[in-house]
């Protein structure tokens, strides 16, 4: 699924160079579950991001599902996302203007689908993470939990094959933690490929391989 080679990023400050990314090799296989470990400011999100699309290495080499990424090609990054990928983030990042279902429909706009079929989608994806019964909630009527798990299914709602998650409860306490991660496993499980990044050794070791990365290399 995920096929990285000799990616290289670093960031130029009063003419010194700061390597993020140092010659990182990756490969994750269609359906795998890995978790990336490592210090703060060692390049975990760096690296989750460019896996998603989100940025671009400086040097290096990234095929998604057999096909190069290539920023050259206008929209390749924005295409590649919409059909592969879905977001979670530490903060949930939901808009907190629009209910549950909203949110969840929100990504299907673009995609020519009937309101009525953008909520039945968003709906039965609400279904999957298990609040139904909050649809019409705005973000701040819902727990950390339960926002999490909206989010989660904001990033299910297209189907994507990967899913990307950036400290995933890292705003959570641990019981809620606990449910994100049997969520994730039964997603795994459901045949999704997760590259998540945590801090947490208790969640770390839920997934089935863990890299950890120190000073933008992978050590281990
Ligand atoms: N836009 C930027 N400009 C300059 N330096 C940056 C930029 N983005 C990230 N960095 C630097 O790159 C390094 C890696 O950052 P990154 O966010 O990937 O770390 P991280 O492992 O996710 O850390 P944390 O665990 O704190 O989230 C850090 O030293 C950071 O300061
Ligand atoms: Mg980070």
């Amino acid at each position: 699924m995920i096929q990285i080679e000799g990616l290289y990023k670093s960031y130029w400050r009063s003419g010194i160079e700061l390597v993020v990314i140092h010659d990182i090799d990756l490969a994750v296989s269609e359906g795998e579950f890995i978790a990336i470990m490592g210090p703060s400011g060692s390049g975990k999100s760096t690296l989750l991001n460019i896996i998603g699309c989100l940025d671009i290495a400086d040097r290096g080499h990234y095929q998604l599902d057999g096909q190069t990424v290539d920023p050259g090609i206008p929209h390749h990054l924005a295409r590649l996302r919409a059909r592969y990928i879905g977001f979670v983030f530490q903060s949930f990042n939901l808009i907190p203007t629009r209910s549950a279902l909203d949110n969840v429909a929100l990504p299907l706009l673009y995609q020519g689908m009937t309101r009525s079929a953008r909520n039945s989608r968003a709906r039965s994806a609400l279904q999957r993470v298990g609040v139904t019964d909050r649809s019409a909630h705005l973000p701040s009527q819902l727990s950390g939990g339960q926002q999490q798990r909206v989010a989660i299914a904001r990033a299910l709602v297209n189907q994507p094959r990967l899913l990307i998650a950036d400290e995933p409860t890292g705003a959570l306490d641990s019981h809620n933690s606990s449910q994100v991660m049997t969520l994730f496993r039964e997603l795994h499980d459901e045949g999704h490929t997760l590259v998540m990044v945590t801090h947490d050794p208790a969640i770390g070791e839920r997934a089935d391989r863990v890299v950890i990365l120190s000073d933008g290399a992978v050590v281990s």
